[in-house]
């Protein structure tokens, strides 16, 4: 009998990446959203669609019914610790075998961001979960590019506090298949393991401009700013202080080279390497042209 995963953050996107490369699989694909009027897309797609909220544990019992892997998606914030142990509540009460959870690259108890550390707290309760377990601990995404994409549209240049970084960073299609092999091998396969996924290689954000620049066929500049001026920036695009502060402590972490590392643990699990961030950018380049 085909098994049951139920992917949370389903509308997110690592989780809708994770769907897309789940289906082909023989799988029943449940999801979770907090949105009914989300729901259609998802079950156009074929998956079952429950509403719930993570902050709240009624609401997910009967979604979890019947489930048997769990793709655990704790969204940012301050409430994720919370977030995290009510999916994991709710999975061990419906029976479920297996958590693979998506944490974040340098989760530690001693890590330079609050969110590194709030994670690390999720982090270890997954491990004394009681069901199998496997911890994906992903870089910085390529995909965090997307949010430069309207600067460097209008203006051929976007604005990072992170100096002349080099961040290993990932494609998120990367993490999502990562994701999907793990829920897809045996649950024993697995277990117990925890994967740091990087792209392939360590770049600035020169370089990350020179590739935009050769596949949009136009000069792209990267501006490094300060943290205040990027936090200005932020806030006046109406992002949340507590994700502006997570934002600024990333960026000033980096700045100490804290991210110039990359790992072999995608090529391990999918048999190839991680893809580059020209091939990022080249399969992404309309949404950095104008009228995009
Ligand atoms: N961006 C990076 O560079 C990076 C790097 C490493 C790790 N991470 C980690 O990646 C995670 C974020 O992944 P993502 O970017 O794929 O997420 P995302 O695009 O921000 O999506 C978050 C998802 O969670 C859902 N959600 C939020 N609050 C919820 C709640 N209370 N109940 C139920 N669902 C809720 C959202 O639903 P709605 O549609 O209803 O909002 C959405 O589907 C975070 O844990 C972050 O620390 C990020």
């Amino acid at each position: 009998m085909s098994r049951t995963i139920m992917i949370t953050g389903a509308t997110g996107t690592v989780s809708t990446l994770l769907m897309n490369a789940l289906r082909e699989a023989e799988v029943n694909l449940r999801v979770l959203v907090r949105d009914e009027s989300r729901a259609g897309a998802l079950r156009e797609q074929g998956a079952e669609v429950f509403v719930g909220d993570l902050g709240d544990p009624r609401s997910l019992t009967p979604a979890f019914d019947g489930v048997q892997d769990v793709w655990l998606l704790p969204p940012n914030g301050p409430r994720a610790p919370e977030n995290s142990m009510n999916v994991l509540w709710a999975a061990r009460r419906a029976g479920a075998e297996r958590v693979v959870r998506l944490s974040a690259v340098g989760s530690a108890y001693d890590a330079p961001t609050r969110s590194g550390r709030l994670h690390a707290l999720s982090d270890a309760e997954l491990e004394r979960c009681g069901m199998r377990w496997t911890i994906l601990r992903p870089h910085w995404f390529m995909q965090n590019l997307l949010n430069e994409a309207g600067d460097v549209a209008a203006t051929g240049t976007f604005s990072l506090n992170v100096s002349q970084a080099r961040v290993g960073m990932i494609d998120a299609r990367d993490i999502a298949e990562c994701a999907a092999r793990v829920l897809l091998d045996d649950p024993d396969r697995h277990h117990g393991r925890t994967y740091t996924l990087t792209g392939p290689r360590s770049v600035t954000f020169d370089e990350v401009a020179g590739h935009l620049s050769e596949a949009l066929g136009r000069k792209v500049t990267y501006l490094p700013v300060s943290d205040d001026a990027k936090r200005k920036t932020l806030l006046g695009h109406g992002v949340p202080e507590w994700i502006a502060d997570m934002l600024e402590e990333y960026a000033q972490a980096y700045v100490t080279g804290w991210g110039d590392f990359t790992t072999d643990a995608v090529a391990g699990l999918l048999g190839r390497p991680p893809r580059d961030v020209a091939d990022f950018v080249r399969d992404h380049a309309a949404a950095f042209t104008p009228d995009a």
